[in-house]
């Protein structure tokens, strides 16, 4: 059986045939995967516009199913059913994918699959790699999201962690921002570290420890962690991001002074003070430290966790597990717990639609289905 899947949660359109293979170990074949990113139109910004985010949609969406189902060489007839994106995300950009996934469905007289954009991401690491050990602990770590999920069966996934601040996708967004170096942020901040020392700033890790009066409850269930292992579990990362600002404010203001100290009669830049004002050696170790702090802020409480829930597997899924000093450093931190680390591979990690077949294809065929009532939602919990 053939789905299509459709992805249309933030700023790219995307459109897979996913197919199944009657093996329960290795359940789903990807048999065409299709992205039109919009990164071009959203850079000029400096982040995404919904707004255009939407009309782009619009403007892509007919020729990247047309594209899907050309590499995956079907035709509109040999599609069983079809699977979309419901949210969470932008509205109006999942209001096109969810529109065009129902046209279809009502078109062709096939099911329509309702996925839940994490749900997803974390079965992007089944697509790829079969049947997960279980139980297993799933970090997704994407530009919205920081969730660590506890999946005790196939398409069970119970909330253990989450980000209480930014996501820390959206962390490396920002800070790439501060440092004047383009959207998205993250892969470009990933590049530069390799070149930086990372222990040039000693930024800090937060930890949920203190007693805090407005502090929210665990995100776990009730008894499933040991209670002071049950609020650690969970992330911030705008602590980090305040200290990355204030140091480059700082330096920013100390190279402003050199500047002025050279030239007595011209004591403004003349260069772009969000960009080149930092030394190229100072943006490379601040990308550095600050990929250090996110990474070990991020292992730390996802092995710990996994190792207190007894997991039998490990997990890091979402546009995040792109990076290459946490897959190298969860690989390492697995090989000495003895712990497999399962990633997706880098196709799969960023925003697609082959994820939304996968996780499309478990719900079909748990009986989950939607009538034409199915609406987008911006928030929707897993
Ligand atoms: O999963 P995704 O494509 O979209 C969301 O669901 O949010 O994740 C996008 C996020 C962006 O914040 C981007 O900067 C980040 O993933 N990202 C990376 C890397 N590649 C993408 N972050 C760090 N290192 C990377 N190599
Ligand atoms: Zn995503």
């Amino acid at each position: 059986m053939n789905l299509l899947a459709i992805e249309t949660s933030c700023d790219e359109t995307a459109a897979a045939v996913v197919a199944e293979t009657g093996d329960a170990a290795r359940p789903w074949l990807l048999k065409s995967n299709v992205v039109a990113s919009q990164d071009a139109i959203h850079r000029e910004w400096g982040g995404v516009v919904p707004e255009l985010a939407s009309r782009q949609h619009l403007r892509d969406i007919c020729g990247v199913v047309d594209r899907a189902l050309e590499q995956a060489a079907v035709t509109w007839t040999d599609l069983g059913a079809v699977a979309v994106t419901q949210g969470p995300g932008l509205v109006g950009s999942l209001l096109v994918g969810v529109s065009f996934a129902k046209s279809i469905a009502w078109s062709y007289g096939i099911p329509l699959v309702p996925v839940h954009h994490l749900a997803g991401h974390i079965e992007s690491l089944v697509l790829h790699h079969g049947e997960l050990p279980l139980p297993s602990a799933v970090l997704v770590v994407s530009g919205g999201h920081t969730s660590l999920y506890f999946v005790t069966d196939p398409g069970r996934y119970a909330l253990i962690g989450r980000t209480r601040d930014d996501a820390a996708g959206e962390a490396y967004d920002k800070v790439a921002k501060l440092l004047g170096l383009g959207y998205p942020g993250g892969p470009i901040i990933d590049r530069l570290a390799a070149t930086g020392n990372d222990r040039a700033y000693a930024f800090p890790v937060s930890r949920m420890t203190h007693a805090d009066r407005n502090q929210p409850g665990a995100t776990a269930p009730p008894g499933r962690l040991p209670p002071d292992l049950e609020r650690r579990v969970d992330f911030s990362f705008s602590g980090l991001k305040t200290a990355v600002m204030r140091l480059v404010k700082e330096k920013r203001g100390s190279r402003i002074e050199d500047r002025g100290s050279e030239n007595p009669t011209h004591r403004t830049p003349t260069v772009d003070p969000r960009s080149s004002i930092l030394d190229p050696t100072d943006v490379a170790d601040i990308a550095a430290s600050f990929q250090r702090v996110v990474v070990a802020s991020l292992l730390d409480r996802t092995f710990e966790t996994a190792r207190w829930l007894g997991a039998r597997s490990l997990g890091i899924a979402g546009g995040v597990s792109a990076n290459s000093r946490l897959r190298a450093e969860a690989e390492a931190r697995g090989m000495k717990a003895g712990l497999p680390v399962f990633v997706p591979p880098l196709s799969l990690s960023t925003d697609n639609a082959a994820m939304i077949g996968a996780a499309g294809l478990r719900q079909l065929r748990a009986g989950v289905t939607a009538d034409w009532t199915l609406n987008a939602l911006a928030s929707l919990p897993l």
